[in-house]
């Protein structure tokens, strides 16, 4: 079993196997002892896997109860949040119990924000069924939910106890879903590991344990340094900065792995037209990313983008802070001013 340590607060494995999620219970184990078992959940991974986990943890020796919700964005609310708050106070978990997030990124930061609230913090195992979820938002402990003026606004860090990462779950994906996560594996080559772009060359030989692993161990590389998104964190926000303004421009129709994409290739063309990044890079970059079906370019003007790039929550007052590609695996956080964040959009665009 391929195994990332994330040595963050008391530190977590990350298990990446085959068939793991009939393992969940004899894993868990290792940090929970057998209690009451909260699986949260989405309707279309309910259908799909919730009864595989809850025979494994039953097995285990766990009490398994089960709070589904329709799955989607739309869900990731203020409303659902308090639903699941009140159906694990009814079901009476208590602090040494323990959550279950079972599903793509909605899910895990919906459980996971849940875990960091009730009863102030009750412990919580993430099992990844995404791509976008097993490479990024599983691991690194930001958890919340999404309000009225804006995508995840509310949340805290609050850091699993584990992540199970079975692959083969991967295999129920839309191809669009599966892509949409690949945005992110593809933005882990620009920010540290050149050779990521070597494992996505050929989306038919895919060796997406490797790819998960790699881009696991990237990831645990910056939160352990930087937890809080003080500083280094923020390298991870590649092709987020104007990918968040293009999801926000499109009222969130554009999924974020292809925002994303798009603003990793409008920060690439921005920077080979100021000399930092060759134009050979910017071509690679973009050949990968298409790929993968994702977009390089969007149809919204540079005021519309920079309007809504404002209101990011990311944004500090008096600047912003870019993610800079300079070679691959390379890249460096530049704090500028927003006249300059402007001129480097709109040259990219
Ligand atoms: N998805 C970016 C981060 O976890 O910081």
């Amino acid at each position: 079993m391929k195994t990332v340590d994330v040595s963050v607060g008391k530190g977590y494995n990350v298990y990446i196997e085959r068939g793991s999620i009939d393992r969940v219970g004899e894993l868990a184990l290792e940090v929970v002892k057998p209690c009451t078992a909260a699986i949260i959940t989405d309707d279309k991974v309910n259908a799909l896997y919730a009864d595989r986990l809850t025979a494994s943890l039953e097995t285990a020796g766990y009490k398994v109860v089960k709070f589904v919700f329709p799955n989607g964005e739309a869900s990731k609310n203020a409303g659902t949040f308090i639903n699941i708050l009140e159906f694990l106070a009814s079901n009476h978990l208590v602090r040494s119990d323990v959550i279950f997030a079972l599903g793509g990124g909605v899910v895990g930061d919906l459980a996971g924000f849940s875990a960091a609230s009730y009863l102030r913090g009750i412990r919580f195992i993430q099992i990844p069924t995404t791509l976008l979820a097993a490479v990024d938002s599983s691991v690194g402990g930001k958890t919340g939910i999404d309000l009225a003026a804006g995508k995840n606004l509310a949340g805290a860090f609050y850091q699993p106890e584990m992540v199970v990462c079975d692959p083969d779950l991967l295999k129920t994906l839309d191809r669009n879903i599966f892509c949409d996560g690949c945005a992110e594996v593809i933005k882990y080559g620009v920010i540290s590991d050149a050779r990521i772009f070597d494992m996505m060359r050929e989306p038919d030989k895919l060796d997406i344990e490797s790819i998960i692993e790699r881009s696991v161990e990237i990831k645990r590389d910056v939160v352990v340094t930087d937890e809080k998104e003080l500083g280094l964190r923020q390298i991870l926000n590649y092709g987020h900065t104007f990918g968040h303004a293009v999801e926000k421009c499109s009222n969130f129709g554009i999924s974020h792995g292809s925002a994303v994409a798009i603003g990793m290739a409008v920060m690439a063309r921005g920077c080979e037209k100021a000399g930092i990044c060759s134009r050979d890079y910017r071509e690679m970059l973009e050949d990968i990313i298409k790929k993968y079906d994702l977009p390089i370019n969007t149809d919204y003007s540079a005021e519309r983008l920079f309007d809504a790039l404002l209101s990011d929550k990311k944004r500090k007052s008096d600047g912003i802070t870019l993610v800079i590609p300079k070679t691959p695996g390379e890249c460096e956080l530049a704090k500028v001013s927003l006249e300059k964040a402007r001129e480097i959009l709109s040259a990219g665009l």
